[in-house]
């Protein structure tokens, strides 16, 4: 399973990175606004930075909801780098957008996917990437997970090439169920992938350890 993570926050991409586990970048434009990045060519300029940092897959999302529009916004975005991914959202348009960048070599992220049947059009439109939001499904009361199941049993049956991209993670118990069902990319948190570090038996040996190494 790989490893995305999710946020604009250059700090973060780098922590995230140090690590030697991070195969990509996911933003969107909540995440974006939140770093303060403003106007075409300062957000131009945020993506080439994350791409120039992050030697992985950079989904980079477009703001347009007509066919024209999304088409046009995803060509400049695919042309900063060779690394992006251009991120669509789950409507008419975006699903005819996501089969035009498919026929024309643009890798794409469907993304406010909330459903099966609706990552069933996103793989017949040719979609890199699916990304079903678990955390705002747990949040509505159903189970985020079983959405993940259900697309990656759906797609291993069918044959389909797009990959299942667990978005919207809350908690690092969310990611390991999610490498549990089938997915092929985890998009995160910062806080969510540390927490996979921690186990409080871990701590208590360390610190056992650490004090009988002073007696060797
Ligand atoms: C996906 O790519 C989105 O950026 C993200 O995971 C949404 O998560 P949220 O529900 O925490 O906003």
């Amino acid at each position: 399973m790989k490893f995305f993570i999710d946020t604009a926050n250059l700090a973060q991409i780098k922590e995230a990175n140090e690590l030697g586990i991070l195969d990509g970048v996911t933003t969107n434009p909540s995440l974006m606004a939140k770093e303060g990045i403003k106007g075409t060519e300062a957000i131009m300029n945020h993506y080439k930075t994350i791409c120039e940092m992050v030697d992985g897959d950079i989904s980079a999302e477009v703001i347009a909801t007509d066919f024209n529009g999304i088409v046009e916004e995803g060509k400049k975005l695919a042309a900063i780098h060779p690394n992006i991914v251009v991120k669509v959202p789950m409507i008419k348009d975006g699903i005819k957008a996501i089969k035009w960048f498919t026929d024309n070599g643009i890798r794409t992220n469907c993304t406010l996917v909330f459903s099966a049947g609706q990552a069933i059009l996103c793989a017949k439109a040719g979609a890199t990437y699916v990304s079903p939001f678990i955390g705002r499904i747990d949040d509505s009361g159903w189970d985020g997970v079983q959405l993940i199941e259900q697309i990656a049993h759906i797609y291993a049956i069918q044959g389909f090439k797009t990959q299942v991209l667990a978005a919207s993670i809350r908690n690092a118990n969310h990611i390991i169920r999610c490498a549990e069902v089938g997915a092929h990319v985890c998009t995160c948190p910062l806080d969510s992938i540390m927490g996979l570090l921690k186990h409080p038996l871990t701590d208590i040996g360390l610190a056992k350890f650490l004090e009988d190494a002073k007696k060797m």
